[in-house]
């Protein structure tokens, strides 16, 4: 595989999913710390108290960075660390963890990518009706704009938010995810608020002066018609609508897509769009992040009661969240951003599989998970040979971590993690990873000489 020189590679992971020491240090209470101990939500009700234990052992996390060998490590910041109630005075030991933490990395040659929220709000702001209240956006902003203040001189890659489509749909519309609400008007309004918030975090970093780029991630998917069928194409342009396009194009064209103004303004007005809302959410960005694993094909047949559209069952082989392995989607997303958005860098900010790992004499032999990145990245340098301006990509998770209303029983990790000792042990996709990156210096070296 031939990636551009200054290709940035990097793995991610998120702060709930790794931290614990959810008490210590002056951090307030979470909406998933709430979630997780509240019966019936999560899996084996487990809980992130305690997860891989990373902010005590972020060092010897970070010594394992260094010996796969990547440019750059993302990660988020936990909100409650910093302010205990989601607003009012700065934590400052949590904010000391966080520096700590870039220092080190930067110390050992890693760029810090940082994210400013992956789902884990002050359960203080949610008390207030979390993203459903507007005013939850202007708390967000002010906490970005702290961060870029005490952070902004060490840090030169920032997005504001993590998967908007999974904070507000899962969160507040299924109710799968934090603060589980099942409300799908509740829903569209928190995927306002979030996006709403996202601008008004750029805004505050260009006014801070420093130097660096903003961006925003979005999990975005493949979507595809089951067949010819005229009824099947309609479903799958409105789960792409729904999916998609709902964050896409207010973010990069300014607008909402009309045909899913209309399907859900059949429910409920959507009054809590204001004047100069969208001029915000579309302030310019320096770039584009994109979480990908699956695809989605949709039919008419047994439609859900609000988009009216239907799913495919997977028929290709999947990964242990029983998500289909289709690479192919990746390249077909990529190219579909350059054709029909404004140019934009993009960056893969995740990308991985689950599989039931095992550790037997000392070694995890993941070979599906060397497949699955293997076959991604050839996608991806595809994509790049078309002219996508693709600039880096980071491999989920470094390791195995807390996922979510699944627990620990989702591995994705390039690291396996033992959760009774929090030993850590590099598997073969890590080893596999590492010796790619090698590989690529020593030729990237090679044509320096
Ligand atoms: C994404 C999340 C990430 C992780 C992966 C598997 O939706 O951003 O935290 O759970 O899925």
């Amino acid at each position: 595989m031939n990636f551009p020189q200054d290709f940035v590679w990097g793995v991610a992971t998120s702060s709930y999913q790794i931290e614990g020491a959810t008490r210590e240090d002056g951090r307030g209470e979470s909406i998933w710390d709430r979630f997780s101990h509240t019966p019936g939500k999560v899996m084996g009700m487990e809980n992130g108290d305690v997860a891989c234990d990373h902010y005590h052992r972020y060092e010897e996390d970070i010594a394992l960075l260094k010996q796969i060998g990547v440019d750059s490590y993302r990660f988020s910041i936990a909100w409650p660390r910093l302010f205990p109630t989601g607003e009012g005075e700065l934590n400052g030991k949590g904010l000391d963890f966080y520096k700590r933490l870039i220092e080190k990395l930067l110390q050992n040659g890693i760029q810090p990518l940082v994210t400013l929220y992956h789902w884990d709000l002050p359960q203080k702001l949610q008390d207030k009706g979390g993203w459903v209240n507007r005013d939850t956006a202007y708390r967000f902003q002010e906490y970005a704009a702290t961060v870029f203040r005490h952070l902004g001189d060490l840090v030169t890659m920032w997005t504001t938010h993590n998967e908007p489509w999974c904070a507000s749909f899962l969160g507040y519309g299924k109710g799968e995810h934090a603060p589980g609400i099942q409300d799908h008007y509740a829903a569209v309004q928190a995927s306002h608020h979030l996006l709403l918030s996202h601008g008004l975090a750029v805004q505050a970093f260009r006014e801070s002066g420093k130097n660096g780029r903003i961006g925003i991630t979005l999990n975005l998917s493949a979507a595809y018609p089951a067949t010819d069928d005229e009824e099947d194409q309609k479903a799958a342009r409105i789960w792409d609508g729904y999916f998609n396009r709902w964050f896409l194009d207010p973010v990069l064209k300014g607008e909402y897509p009309q045909d899913m103004v209309e399907l859900y303004s059949r429910y409920q007005p959507l009054d809590f769009i204001f004047d100069g809302d969208l001029e915000t959410i579309s302030v310019p960005i320096d770039f584009l992040g994109i979480n990908y694993y699956s695809r989605s094909v949709l039919t008419a047949e047994d439609p859900d009661p609000i988009l009216g559209v239907g799913h495919q069952k997977p028929v290709l082989p999947t990964t242990d969240m029983g998500w289909e392995v289709y690479p192919e989607g990746l390249y077909d997303l990529l190219t579909r951003i350059k054709r029909e958005y404004k140019p934009i860098d993009l960056y893969i900010t995740e990308n991985g599989a689950a599989y039931p790992d095992e550790l037997k004499d000392g070694e995890v032999e993941d070979w599906d998970r060397v497949d699955y990145l293997k076959a991604h990245f050839e996608a991806a340098e595809r994509a790049i040979r078309e002219g996508v301006p693709l600039k880096g990509y980071y491999v989920w998770s470094l390791m195995d971590n807390f996922e979510w209303a699944y627990g620990y029983s989702k591995r994705f990790g390039i690291v396996y993690v033992d959760f009774r000792t929090q030993e850590r042990t590099l598997k073969k996709s890590g080893k596999w990873f590492a010796s790619f990156l090698a590989n690529r210096k020593r030729s990237i070296d090679g044509v320096y000489e």
